[in-house]
């Protein structure tokens, strides 16, 4: 018996208010708003100021929008999947978290820790549970609050990262819409360039850690940025070719946003043109599990049914991968 197919009925997003901008950054560390958007892009980020919240509140945000739009009551959902590096709590999960909040009564759920390729990660595994034939209606999300991990006094970290969260709903495809095809990769060899060195079993919170500082984000911005490159043109090439489909074919490249540099080199190599690419590395920065999901919110309107996608990231670990999806609904139709 063919599969089901998983397709995405819906996406939202939430973006927290609070603007830090470039010259904001200017005044907190040694450096500038041309070096930060000609080396990266970025002219500002969200970041969820409000004492108490935290990434759950993020996703609920992203997460009452997309039940609203799909008319979905939150008892329906069967399955919440979490990306994201920066949990409520290192447990409970904040999957769960997420759950009692929208109340999801008849849910279970998990966080899914990639990093940066969070969201597609947790997306291929939301397919499966669907494509099984036993899950109905699955929430995939992707939420980090990074400024909880960011150390504001370290330049080449601070000016990277925001806030954010992105959802989307998966139900099985009434068509043959849906989740098609994918290459996803974590080898494990790139670990000490992008990390949080503390906090974990190898290295346990003590008054050391905290005076080093490491429970931030450390990294290593050039061996990420070539591997980066690399990995995302590799698997976007290789899915692309496996399923017969060259850059016309494709309507929307959806990269994971760490560096504008990055995604111009990945489309360049792969000869698509920069008007195909999701790009909005600009206003939010690098929200790890969010981007692609907050890619797709932002351009929903735009996407039609039938439309190719092909979704890639690159993250800590190193974790990576492309996914080939097609677009299952004229955003057009969809509420806001
Ligand atoms: O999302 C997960 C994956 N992450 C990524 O994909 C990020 C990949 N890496 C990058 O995007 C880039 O490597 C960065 C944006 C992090 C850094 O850009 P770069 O062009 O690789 O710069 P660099 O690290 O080679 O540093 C160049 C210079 C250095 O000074 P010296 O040694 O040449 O004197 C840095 O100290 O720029 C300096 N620098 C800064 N200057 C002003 C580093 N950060 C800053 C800053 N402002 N914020």
């Amino acid at each position: 018996m063919a599969l089901n197919k998983a397709s995405i009925t819906g996406v939202h997003g939430y973006a927290p208010e609070y603007r830090l901008t470039n010259e904001e950054l200017e005044k907190m560390v040694e450096t500038s708003d041309e070096w930060i958007s000609s080396r990266t892009g970025i002219k500002e980020r969200r970041i969820l100021k409000e004492p108490g919240k935290a990434t759950s509140d993020m996703a609920v945000e992203a997460i009452k929008g997309l039940l609203k739009k799909t008319n979905t009551r939150p008892e329906e959902i069967e399955l919440t999947i979490c990306g994201t590096v920066t949990p409520d709590t290192t447990f409970p999960d904040t999957a769960n978290t997420i759950n009692q909040k929208i109340g999801a009564t008849n849910a279970w759920g998990f966080d899914l820790s990639a990093a940066c390729s969070g969201f597609l990660f947790a997306l291929s595994t939301g397919a499966r549970f669907i494509e099984s034939g036993r899950y109905k209606k699955v929430l995939v999300v992707g939420a980090d609050m990074m400024s909880s991990i960011v150390n504001y006094e370290d330049r080449t970290t601070c000016i990277l990262f925001g806030d954010g969260a992105g959802a989307v709903m998966l139900e099985p495809s009434k068509d043959e819409t849906g989740v098609q095809d994918e290459i996803l990769k974590g080898d494990g060899v790139g670990r000490q360039y992008l990390i949080l060195k503390a906090g974990g079993s190898l290295h346990p919170t003590s008054a050391e850690t905290v005076a080093n500082k490491e429970h931030y984000v450390f990294q290593d911005g050039r061996p990420v940025f070539k591997a980066a490159v690399k990995g995302m043109t590799n698997t976007v090439q290789e899915v692309m070719k496996r399923n017969n489909l060259t850059a016309d074919d494709v309507t929307w490249l959806v990269p994971h946003q760490a560096n504008r540099r990055i995604l111009s080199a990945v489309a360049d190599s792969l000869g698509f043109p920069m008007e195909k690419v999701m790009v909005n590395i600009h206003k939010y920065g690098n929200t790890t599990a969010a981007t692609i999901p907050l890619c797709l919110w932002e351009w929903e309107e735009k996407l039609k049914k039938g439309d190719n996608l092909i979704l890639t990231a690159f993250g800590g670990g190193f974790t990576w991968g492309a996914t080939y999806l097609t677009w299952s609904y004229d955003g057009s139709k969809m509420p806001k």
